[in-house]
């Protein structure tokens, strides 16, 4: 799957919800309720990040989740774009981006949402093929200012601004012509999930959901 079908990919996924919570999960038995709980309130696409030793595990129970689309994050090697395939995630976030990543989520056929904040970058993930990225971390790297400036010399890109997103600043980056979507870990923090507050959670996503119509 070359970059740029990767990316058409990834800008459907991410233009089906305001909002992708990006989840650290310690124990994957919680899974499959923490996924239902964001599903029902209305957030299909969820990220998982690869930072703990329940997440693969994690990925493998919600994946099986009806209506959910997960995808696994903080992904950095080869080894595991391979293994967030192998468990059945349907799509790969990194921070950055390197032709390492690149050509390892092109042979796994599992697209990818790059990491880029600067003009170079944006470039340089252009020249690979990929018009829909991660602005991370969007807060200090200027936030929805920065991106409302890489629109005008870069129009054709796209953006889900990642890092210090909070319910609060979310509408200014979500009014932007350039920005799909944000990701937050705001709706299911590692608290609500240790304290395993589905309720809190769904309801959450539920004003997340909505949040691109305030
Ligand atoms: C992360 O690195 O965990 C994500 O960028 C989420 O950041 P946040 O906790 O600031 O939403």
């Amino acid at each position: 799957m070359t970059p740029k079908t990767q990316s058409e990919q990834t800008r459907k996924l991410c233009e089906l919800a305001p909002v992708v919570p990006v989840l650290v999960i310690e124990d994957a038995a919680q899974a499959a309720d923490l996924a239902e709980s964001l599903v029902r309130g209305g957030l299909p696409v969820l990220e998982v990040t690869l930072r703990t030793e329940a997440a693969l595990d994690a990925i493998r129970a919600m994946a099986k989740v009806e209506g959910g689309h997960v995808g696994a994050g903080t992904v950095l090697t080869p080894e595991q774009v391979y293994r967030a395939k192998d468990a059945g995630a349907s799509f790969a976030v990194a921070p950055g981006a390197t032709e390492t990543l690149i050509r390892a989520c092109e042979d796994a056929s599992l697209p990818l949402l790059p990491g880029a904040v600067t003009a170079s970058e944006v470039m340089q993930a252009m020249e690979y093929g990929y018009d829909m990225l991660k602005f991370f971390p969007a807060e200090t790297s200027g936030g929805a200012p920065a991106l409302k400036a890489l629109a005008g010399p870069l129009p054709a890109v796209s953006f889900c601004p990642t890092g210090g997103v909070t319910p609060e600043n979310a509408p200014g980056y979500l009014a932007l012509p350039n920005v799909v979507c944000v990701g937050s870990s705001w709706v299911a923090s590692g608290q609500a999930v240790a304290d395993a507050d589905w309720a809190g959670i769904e309801s959450r996503a539920r004003t997340a959901a909505h949040l691109r119509q305030q």
